[in-house]
């Protein structure tokens, strides 16, 4: 796989594609298609080509009929949608319905990016490697907001007023970052830990004086960030907590960009990335690095749990 020269399309003309191509026209051993926007679907979806990208949305239902399009067409898929990391946690007829679709057309279906794909499922996996056994896993996450589009800042909670957050959150319009069950489903199924159920929390955080992303202006008073606590439960007690904090100015906050993984036990391990993984450029290289990997694994829906680990090449 590693010599063989690769046909990658990209669908969705969004940040995380343009870097994509920007990773794979530096390297040689691809050919790079797209990245098309919604007008250009056909010929990003079916045309064949060995890997598609799909990086749009990150729900599954939303990436569905994009997703049989491309498998039908004989093409390995990897998309973003966090919800496609681990989709039996949504929809476990649809997530079965991709296997066998896969299966039957002999390619491969993996949902990746950092989280999940690496900070809160794959990484903890490898570090788990060096622990006697898994007691008890901790998660934390700093990220800087301040490069994401509107659309996505929106939808994760920031530049609300108190009550209109309180209002999406209630509603199911403000997410938070997306992908904790995913993430810790991969993990507990890998370790062969079974999960009662997961917890959830989303705490706001408003901004103090104001802020300016690309495209988003943020008044003192409305949300610059929030923290959020998923609980994972075993045994009626709290097996996996994952805690994320993302902010447009994490330093004035106080929570600089950074990972924490702790994998406790009779061997607790204690793993620090600082600055944290970047989520932009670093979901990108996911991607990018994720493609050979895709390329030579069995037929089938993946997880990241499944496969080597990612890397350049
Ligand atoms: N797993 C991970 O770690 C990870 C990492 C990065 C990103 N993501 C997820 O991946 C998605 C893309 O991220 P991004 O940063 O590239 O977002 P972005 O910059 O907002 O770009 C998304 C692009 O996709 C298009 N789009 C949205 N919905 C679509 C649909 N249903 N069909 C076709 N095109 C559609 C948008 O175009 P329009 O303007 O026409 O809507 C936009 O051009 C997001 O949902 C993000 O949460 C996951």
């Amino acid at each position: 796989v590693s010599a063989e020269r690769l046909r990658v399309s990209l669908y969705g003309d969004g940040q995380v594609n343009r870097n994509v191509a920007a990773i794979l026209r530096r390297r040689s051993g691809y050919d790079v298609l797209g990245p098309y926007d919604r007008g250009g679907r056909d010929r990003a979806l079916r045309d064949g080509t060995d890997v598609v990208v799909i990086a749009t949305t990150s729900f599954l239902t939303e990436i569905a009929d994009d997703v049989r399009a491309a498998l039908t067409s004989g093409s390995n898929v990897i998309t973003t949608a966090e919800e496609a990391a681990f989709p039996w946690a949504v929809d476990a007829s649809l997530a079965g319905e991709f296997d066998e679709l896969a299966r039957r057309e002999g390619v491969t279906g993996l949902g990746c990016g950092l989280n999940p794909g690496l900070a809160f499922d794959a990484l903890v996996l490898t570090a788990a490697g060096a622990a006697w056994e898994v007691e008890r896993i901790r998660v934390q996450r700093s990220v800087d907001l301040s490069r994401f589009s509107s659309t996505i800042l929106r939808r994760l909670g920031v530049g609300y007023e108190p009550a209109e957050f309180a209002a999406g959150v209630r509603e199911g319009t403000i997410h938070g970052h997306i992908g904790f069950p995913q993430s810790m489903r991969i993990v507990a199924g890998a370790v062969g830990v079974e999960l009662e159920r997961i917890d959830r929390q989303i705490e706001p955080i408003y901004a103090r004086h104001a802020h300016a992303t690309a495209d988003m202006s943020i008044p003192p008073g409305a949300t610059a960030g929030f923290t959020q606590r998923y609980t994972g439960i075993v045994g009626g007690r709290g097996w996996y907590e994952a805690v994320f904090t993302g902010h447009v100015d994490p330093v004035a906050n106080g929570t600089p960009p950074r990972d924490q993984i702790d994998v406790l036990g009779t061997t607790p391990l204690h793993l620090v990335v600082e600055p944290g993984f970047d989520p932009q450029t670093g979901s990108s290289a996911m991607i990018a690095n994720s493609i050979r990997r895709l390329v030579a694994a069995r037929p089938g829906w993946l997880t990241v749990a499944e496969l080597p680990p990612a890397h350049p090449g």
